[in-house]
């Protein structure tokens, strides 16, 4: 059954906010990078490849179902910021913000009755708990380190432990 237009352009505009999300946490990458905080980095550039990841599986998705993919212009993301936490409450933010976007492309595959993009967006779902999770984590410690150098670069490190067992 052809994939109604109306939810073709919604996954085509979801690849374009995936593809923003790697942009932006590859924007955060360079900026733990160029502060010496290696691990951070190496956390957010995995972060990044996931969400270029996540893009692809909407692409595939779209040629499986014989619908057209359309790569719109990716906006340039913000590229310097004050202290870690702001750029894990921005992390934070920007995940509940693809929450939303997930749960609206939710809601209209069961307006459109469209199955197999329901089932197909389930994956999502539970990425988005996982992802949100993971940030709000981060959020909390780095609140609790405060402005503290010594647990900012233990917390560097454990980062930077956690993207190599990812990888
Ligand atoms: Fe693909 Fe982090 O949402």
């Amino acid at each position: 059954m052809a994939m109604n237009k109306k939810m073709q352009n919604k996954l085509n505009a979801q690849i374009n906010a995936e593809l923003y999300a790697a942009y932006l946490y590859l924007s955060m990458s360079v900026h733990f990078k160029e502060k010496n905080l290696n691990g951070f980095a190496a956390w957010m550039r995995k972060q990044a490849s996931e969400e270029r990841e996540h893009a692809m599986k909407i692409l595939d998705y779209l040629h499986e179902r014989g619908a057209s993919v359309e790569l719109k212009p990716i906006k340039s993301p913000m590229q310097q910021w004050t202290t870690p936490l702001k750029i894990f409450q921005e992390v934070l933010k920007h995940e509940c913000h693809v929450t939303k976007l997930i749960n609206d492309l939710a809601d209209l595959a069961d307006k459109e009755h469209d199955r197999a993009t329901g089932v197909f967006l389930q994956w999502f779902i539970e990425e988005q708990v996982e992802e949100e999770a993971s940030a709000s984590e981060v959020v909390e410690k780095l609140k609790m380190i405060k402005d503290s150098t010594a647990g900012i670069l233990m917390m560097d490190r454990e980062m930077g432990r956690s993207a190599s067992e990812q990888s």
